[in-house]
């Protein structure tokens, strides 16, 4: 008996010391985040915040735009004009969405702004009549094809406040002139965290309020619920895209033709081969010149020892058959740029493969694995940007730090039968 009461002082002891020594580690833990992202949790008011630019349906023609206010707003609108014209100002209705929050109550306006002149200067604001954001501006896609570039971003994902805001700042600076911004999921650490996306907002308004975004889902904007992916509660409220994709998968798998480009966002958290026939499909039926694909699982992996076997196996078929231009992906916290690989492990080139690339615009660095054999330059510099841009048959790509040095660059010509040239623009021997 006296043995047995021993035992059992013995474990409750044992269990108290490791629930003292877990509470440390937890409260330690809470003061890093505290220390590397300012909480910055901002309540809706009567004010417009979180405005940001994307596409319902044509570039030319339209624009989308959407907001969040409290519940107390009760007509929200958006009015528009084109810029250096004499026509009256047009108001539009917006459509209203609730987000179940932790503050008093959230809405989500969202206006499609339509019958817009293509290749024209426009500005908006968005409000209820009474309290009004400020004026923004936008420009329309032109309805043939002309030169443009658009910036791509990989994870943004921590220190979304703080560090992430660095290489927005960044991609405004070094490329003011871009036509929109592709977001390859990712995006926030925590799903439903209301401070996450507010920081995700606050860092990108210069960006947000005046250039389209295409945004895809990464693993991170999903939880779990019953063993299933749950899509954040924020994610339909907050983004409004093209209704085009695969049946179910609407606003996370989606088609944009920008000009002479189709750019098509696939969710690669799941439901990869049910996307399959919708992507052959979009794919069979594109008259673009250039086609790209952006998803956030890497088909070949830049720093996991595995590449994504269900990705080369219904995914990869279709964008050697179809000859896709880019395959822009995330996921892998690294810097890797290359063809891919056939079933047998040998190297692809540019007239039978796709160029991949891998990249990450947050903090968060792996270490990249060196026993890939795919990737033709790779890169330790952390937080990166993409600037690509068109002009007729030629495709420039260059890849920017943070602090602006040129880590890759590239340039992919295409002639007339289709036949792809790659010319790479700096020294391959070295990684950055
Ligand atoms: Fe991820
Ligand atoms: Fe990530």
């Amino acid at each position: 008996m006296v043995k047995v009461s021993r035992l059992f002082i013995k474990v409750i002891t044992i269990s108290f010391i490791c629930f003292l020594f877990k509470t440390q580690a937890l409260n330690a833990q809470k003061q890093d985040l505290t220390n590397f992202i300012a909480p910055t949790e901002v309540a809706p008011g009567l004010k417009p915040d979180r405005i940001i630019l994307t596409w319902q349906t044509d570039p030319s023609t339209s624009q989308t735009v959407t907001w969040r206010t409290s519940t107390v707003v009760k007509t929200p609108v958006a009015e528009i004009l084109p810029i250096g014209s004499s026509s009256a100002t047009k108001t539009f209705k917006a459509k209203t969405q609730k987000l179940k929050s932790e503050n008093s109550g959230t809405l989500f306006h969202a206006v499609n702004f339509t019958n817009l002149q293509p290749n024209t200067q426009y500005q908006y604001r968005v409000g209820d009549g009474t309290n009004w954001s400020n004026w923004f501006r936008f420009e329309t896609a032109n309805d043939q094809p002309e030169p443009f570039s658009f910036i791509y971003l990989g994870d943004a994902q921590n220190e979304l406040a703080t560090s992430w805001a660095k290489t927005v700042q960044a991609t405004h600076t070094k490329a003011p002139q871009a036509k929109f911004v592709l977001h390859i999921g990712d995006q926030v650490n925590s799903p439903e965290s209301e401070t996450e996306w507010q920081d995700w907002f606050t860092a990108g308004a210069a960006i947000f309020t005046t250039k389209s975004h295409l945004v895809i889902p990464g693993n991170h904007e999903y939880a779990r619920k019953l063993g299933l992916p749950k899509l954040t509660r924020f994610w339909n409220p907050q983004f409004n895209f093209p209704k085009n994709g695969p049946k179910g998968f609407k606003d996370v798998a989606y088609y944009t033709d920008y000009q002479d480009v189709r750019i098509i966002t696939l969710n690669s958290y799941w439901f990869i081969y049910g996307q399959a026939h919708w992507l052959e499909e979009v794919l069979r039926s594109n008259t673009k010149k250039w086609t790209i694909v952006a998803c956030h699982y890497p088909v070949f992996s830049a720093s996991r020892a595995k590449d994504t076997k269900s990705l080369i196996k219904y995914w990869k078929p279709l964008f050697d058959k179809y000859k896709v231009d880019l395959v822009l992906q995330g996921h892998d916290h690294t810097y890797a740029r290359g063809f891919g690989l056939t079933s047998k492990g040998e190297k692809q080139y540019v007239n039978t493969s796709p160029v991949y690339v891998v990249s990450i615009s947050g903090p968060k660095a792996y270490r990249r694995n060196v026993q890939k054999p795919w990737p033709t330059r790779t890169s330790q510099q952390g937080q990166l940007f993409q600037v690509i841009s068109f002009e007729e048959n030629k495709l420039l790509y260059k890849s920017y730090s943070v602090s602006d040095a040129l880590i890759d660059a590239f340039e992919l010509t295409k002639a007339k039968d289709g036949t792809k040239a790659i010319k790479e623009l700096l020294p391959l021997n070295t990684t950055n």
